[in-house]
This record gives structure tokens, sequence and C-alpha cells, in this order.
């Protein structure tokens, strides 16, 4: 039976981006190497500040965070503060984190995690790509060495920033194209997944009712997030993207993939950041990523509440290992 699967969460907290966390730390079939971050929903500096307070919360302790860059490839840095608020993960109160930041780059975290460990590690952006791009130009033999990259990202009908593109894609395209075109083994979990992940009022219930302290924290999270879609998209309930990628390495079954070719457009004027998606070889172009597609929605909501369930519980309370 193998161990848990190891992963680096490369991220941009941000509401969905404080789940992802929880989810990973609460699930026994991965182990969090690192926690790197990037700016997108807000700043890098409030995201890698949310970072250290989901930890602080969540009571994780040894896992290194590490700040990564501050602004896309080549593009002015665009947030989200219309969803995750000026500090990036408002609606919930925060004391001072106890969780220290490395004082590695996260982009030297990243490739040295990956170069130890070849074949091992799978590295999961829930953020733009300029980290994990800028990764690969400092060090290409981690396209080798990668596991896989199971990123939230794009999407093949429709963006929620613009009509064409999804926001981490959005905010760096030439990053995401750098990602997409590497050639290592890919999975894209994007909007047509994730808004399969809906954070209704009985999952909030379910999530309150766990009881615990990072629990009652991420429900007041989600409410705030649940406001904040309603206004802005006039979504009754909040999909949470960044869990569902995460999902798919704890347990590949309950996120179905089906291959394609998947570009990404840096040059157009309506469509710049669109992942432009060829599920049938029209491009020519043979297939450079697995596309999620279906999820199975109760299953998720369980992972949630047991990992949930796990965090901030005593250590005999994370339960027998599983294999990914
Ligand atoms: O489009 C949704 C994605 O953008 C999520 O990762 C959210 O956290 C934001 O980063
Ligand atoms: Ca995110």
């Amino acid at each position: 039976m193998s161990g848990p699967r190891p992963i680096v969460l490369d991220c941009d907290p941000g509401h969905d981006d404080a789940l992802a966390i929880l989810l990973a730390h609460g699930s026994p079939a991965v182990e969090l190497l690192a926690i790197t971050t990037v700016a997108g929903n807000q700043t890098l500096e409030k995201t890698t500040l949310n970072a250290r307070r989901v930890c602080t919360v969540a009571g994780i302790r040894d896992v290194p965070v590490a700040a990564g860059c501050a602004r896309p490839l080549r593009r002015p840095l665009t947030t989200a503060a219309q969803i995750h608020g000026a500090s990036g993960l408002d609606g919930a109160d925060f004391d001072e984190p106890t969780v220290p930041l490395s004082d590695r780059p996260a982009v030297e975290l990243l490739v040295e995690t990956v170069m130890d460990r070849p074949g091992e590690v799978t590295l999961v952006p829930t953020g733009p790509l300029t980290n994990i791009a800028m990764a690969v130009r400092r060090e290409p033999g981690i396209v080798s060495r990668v596991r896989e990259v199971v990123l939230m990202g794009g999407a093949f009908t429709r963006g929620n920033v613009t009509p064409a593109a999804e926001f981490n894609i959005a905010v760096d395209p030439e990053a995401a194209a750098v990602v997409f075109e590497a050639g290592w083994p890919l999975t894209m979990v994007g909007l047509d997944l994730t808004h399969q992940a809906l954070a209704t009022p009985a999952v909030l219930e379910r999530i309150e009712a766990v009881g615990t302290a990072p629990a009652r924290t991420m429900g007041r999270l989600l409410r705030f997030f649940g406001d904040a879609y309603r206004r802005e998209a006039g979504l009754a309930s909040p999909p949470v993207h960044d869990p569902c990628a995460v999902a798919r390495v704890i347990r590949p079954e309950l996120v179905e993939v089906v291959d394609a070719f998947v570009a990404v457009e840096t040059e157009g004027r309506w469509t710049s950041g669109m992942t432009v998606t060829d599920f049938r070889g029209t491009l020519g172009r043979p297939p450079n990523a697995q596309v999620a597609t279906r999820l199975d929605v109760a299953g998720f909501w369980d992972l949630i509440i047991e990992a949930l369930a796990r965090v901030g519980a005593p250590p005999a309370g994370r339960g027998p290992v599983a294999t990914a």
C-alpha cells in the first residue's frame, strides 16, 4: 500500500484557498510538504499573511510557508477584492499568526522540493501560475521530475472574469501558457467542474456542525464568500473552486476527467486568458491535459467534512492512512 501522496500547495488565499489548505491538512491521503503563496486574490503580502493565518488556526506547524511572486510575469496585477475583501480573507477575525514565514523564496523551495524527490511530488496550484512558471524557467528539470500538476484554473465553457477567461489564468496568461506547454502530466480543474461544488446552506450547516474552531472559522469565511458571490455573480451559493483540485489528488475517482489539448490565449483582444480546450483533436495537437468534467458532489462534501473533523482534533483522531 502506498503512503500519503506528497504535495506542494501554491495558493493565493483567498476563501476557497483556505478550504483547500484545511482539506489537504485534514486528509491522511496527502502529505503537505509546503505552502507557497502568489499574488492573485489579493497582493502577495496579504495572501501570504492569510496563508499563515489559516495555518495558525488549523494548527499546521510543520509545513513551510514561503512567499512567491508579487506580480504576473508581464502584466500588472489584478486582484479580486470584490470577492475576497480588502484583506483577501474577510469574514472572520484572526489573531496575529504564530506560523512563521519561511526565509526561503517560494520558487526556490518549489524547485528544491521537487528535485529532492524525483517522481513523487504533485504540484497543486490554486492561484495564478506565476510561481510555477518561474520554477520551470529556473529549473526546467522539474518538468520531468514532478509526478503531476493538478491545478485549479481555466474553463472549457465560459470564464468568470471575462466571458472567455477564468481568474487564475486571466491574471497571468503568459505564466499559464508556460505551465500548459511544459509537457508534464497536468490536470485542469476548471470552472466547469468547480461550479458543481456549491457551498449551499445545508453544506454550511454540516461544516459548522463539525464544531471545531477551524470549522467555525471556515463557516464564517464561507458566509462572507457566499454574500460576495450573490452580490457580484448572482449565484445563490458560492462555488468552492480550490478544494476541488485537492480532492482530485486525494480521491481521483471523485473528479471525472477527459483528455484534451488545451492552449492558453495570450494575445486575444477579447479572449486573453482563455483556456482553449480541444476534446476532439480538431487542432491536430495531441492531448496535453486531463480536463475535469464531472464531480461526485456528495462524495466531495463528505471528504471535506471528514477532513475538517480531523483538523484541530487530537492526532489520534486523524484516522488510518488511505492511499491516494
Ligand atoms: O476563478 C477562481 C479562482 O480564482 C480560485 O482559485 C479563487 O481562489 C481565485 O484564485
Ligand atoms: Ca485561489
